[in-house]
């Protein structure tokens, strides 16, 4: 009998590829940069599965040229690279990878927190080029981050968890979400709901953004909403850049609107090198490192060769997001 033919857009965990190997037949692509969405088309002509990176768009031209596409698995929470309603059309089932990096990507954003208050990569930078000179009493000075207001916006599970992190320093939690959780539920995560978004800014110290990235989300953090914040507020985005508007967030730093921001993810990866933010002391960037640690980036590998593996048997994906693919 013959394999399914697969194509897995980078080189992933061993021991995910492996598995996948004995079931398929198999091509990884082998370069650091993902495939010219030309050869992922192109790839995919024959291809009965995918395994894609939040980097390869899956659209409905690259699905009309696989015929024989019946799963398209993402190695990511995150899915906005895929049309899911025009792979619902075609009956392909999507799955992502839920769950896995959770916790990682909260202590990541945690620590885009810490070290956005605490100056810590602008005080590296200042011991590097040989400028400590003495113990200043005014030098480097940042934000306290224990007894401090912690602003939430999208109290999903990676918003849980970075409140979990933010009772251990003390903070009060505050958050903003389209859908509030049950009373039993903000008493034992430990947070306040604000029914309003425009309300919460003002009161937090730290802004930190996990919504997924949406037309209503688009630009969720724009010059209106860096009006309301604190000049003393810190905003933290590990969500998908497009949810801040980064000309607003350019001009709100450099004018001292807020004091400073970390973020993981940009409007457009990588930031181009001449993009202004570049430019600014009062801002972190990390090229999208969130779940980037050893054990999940393996985990999420595994997670996402089974959800293949089951879309190519036929079988709805355990972590497929558009179920209805599969009832015709
Ligand atoms: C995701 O899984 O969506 C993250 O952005 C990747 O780390």
């Amino acid at each position: 009998m013959t394999k399914p033919r697969v194509f897995v857009t980078r080189s992933i965990a061993q021991e995910a590829l492996d598995k996948i190997e004995q079931a398929t037949e198999m091509e990884v692509w082998p370069e650091e940069l993902p495939p010219p969405y030309e050869v992922l088309r192109e790839k995919a002509r024959d291809a009965e599965g995918l395994l894609t990176l939040l980097s390869d768009r899956v659209d409905a031209a690259l699905m009309d040229a696989a015929p024989k596409l019946k799963v398209v698995s993402n190695l990511a929470v995150g899915y906005d690279n895929i049309n899911i309603a025009d792979a619902t059309e075609r009956h392909i089932a999507v799955s992502n990878t839920p769950g896995v990096l959770t916790g990682t990507t909260a202590d990541l954003a945690f620590a885009l927190l810490m070290a956005a208050a605490r100056r810590v990569v602008e005080a590296d930078n200042y011991t590097r080029k040989g400028r400590w000179k003495t113990w200043g009493p005014k030098l480097l000075l940042g934000q306290d981050i224990h007894n401090a207001t912690l602003g939430i916006i999208g109290l999903g599970r990676i918003g849980i968890e970075l409140a979990k992190r933010g009772r251990g320093f003390n903070m009060k939690m505050l958050y903003y979400d389209e859908m509030r959780r049950s009373e039993e539920e903000e008493r034992r995560i430990g947070v306040e709901y604000v029914p309003d978004l425009a309300k919460l800014l003002p009161r937090a110290d730290f802004i930190s953004v996990h919504v997924p990235l949406l037309p209503q989300t688009r630009h969720l953090i724009g010059a209106a909403e860096f009006a309301r914040m604190k000049p003393t507020a810190i905003l933290i985005n590990s969500s998908r850049g497009p949810v801040v508007d980064q000309r607003a967030l350019y001009e709100a730093l450099k004018s001292g609107q807020i004091f400073s921001a970390g973020l993981d993810v940009t409007e457009v990866e990588p930031i181009p090198p001449d993009d202004p933010l570049l430019t600014l002391d009062n801002v972190i960037i990390t090229p999208h490192i969130a779940s980037a640690s050893f054990t999940t980036r393996k985990e999420m590998a595994l997670m996402a060769a089974e959800n293949l593996l089951a879309g190519l048997r036929g079988k709805t994906p355990p972590d497929c997001v558009n179920p209805k693919a599969l009832r015709s």
